[in-house]
């Protein structure tokens, strides 16, 4: 189904506005994230955030989004020479910045709605000297600019959100693939039988332009197109210690309101799926 562009232009919208914003702040390494953080010991965690100054409170918040990344990177597996890795809904290139240096043969190509997002993770790349190997465009991930199996390895962190019907994204992405690719998604997932999941969906749904949806569809619509589930991973407990953390600082985003009892009380999940394209 195409996704109405309307839509989509709401969510260029939102992220061309995100310039000298809460993420940017955090970024001291130039390695801008959007998405949660992984925080173990929730205790001690926010024990080391109330000592630290702005400056290592920012960095400790940070460095939590930064072990995601990390934690995410051991599910693509290790790319075999030559790969080509597409990162769906790349922000500002955070991901991609991380994973270029971490396998400095593996190509890249990055797309998201903003131009702006699209030019900023350029500008990263080229400071970075990745040159040709590491390329960001804006376009949507659900038409995507690439021909059929371009890809090996598909990544999308936190972008499925924002997708209406999940099947326009597992479709695309299962054309861009290769028979036997690996795709890892990172998503907030609806837990529907919370009695807070709506209330807080809508939340989301109005200050992030997103769709949550529930675990069902992560399975369903994947399987439908061709995606075979590996393996699924719940990520809510370390998240839901990140959130604590983020509204424990002195100025945040001001969406930790409802993201921290969001994900503490697990009507939102936080959870990690990887899959391969049936051969
Ligand atoms: C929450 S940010 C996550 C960015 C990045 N993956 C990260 O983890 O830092 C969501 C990203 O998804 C992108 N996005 C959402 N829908 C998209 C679509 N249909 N096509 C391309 N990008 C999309 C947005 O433009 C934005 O860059």
């Amino acid at each position: 189904m195409k996704t109405d562009p309307r839509w989509l232009a709401r969510i260029a919208a939102l992220y061309d506005s995100k310039r000298r914003d809460f993420n940017w702040r955090l970024a001291a390494d130039g390695v801008i994230h959007h998405h949660n953080g992984l925080a173990y010991g929730k205790a001690a965690f926010l024990r080391r955030l109330r000592r630290a100054s702005p400056e290592g409170a920012d960095r400790i918040i940070h460095d939590s989004e930064t072990a995601l990344s990390r934690l995410g990177f051991r599910y693509l597996g290790r790319p075999a020479p030559g790969a080509v890795l597409l990162d769906a809904g790349c922000g500002r290139g955070g991901s991609s910045l991380l994973l270029a240096a971490k396998y400095p043969r593996l190509a890249i190509r990055g797309v998201t709605l903003s131009a702006y997002q699209a030019a900023a993770a350029r500008a990263a790349a080229k400071a970075r000297g990745l040159g040709a190997r590491v390329r960001f465009s804006r376009a949507s991930m659900l038409d995507l600019p690439f021909k059929k199996g371009s890809f090996d390895l598909v990544w999308a962190c936190e972008s499925t959100e924002h997708v209406p019907d999940l099947r326009d994204f597992f479709r695309e992405a299962a054309r861009a693939a290769r028979p036997g690719a690996r795709l890892v998604v990172i998503a907030w997932v609806l837990n529907p039988a919370h009695p807070r999941a709506a209330g807080f969906a809508a939340l989301t749904d109005r200050a992030y332009v997103t769709r949550v949806h529930p675990e069902e569809e992560y399975l369903r619509a994947a399987s439908a197109e061709g995606w075979r589930l590996r393996l699924k991973k719940d990520l809510t407990g370390p998240t839901a210690a990140y959130w604590a953390g983020r509204a424990a600082l002195k100025s945040g985003s001001g969406t930790e309101a409802f993201m921290a009892p969001a994900f503490a009380s697990r009507a939102l999940l936080y959870r990690l799926y990887s899959y391969d394209l049936v051969e």
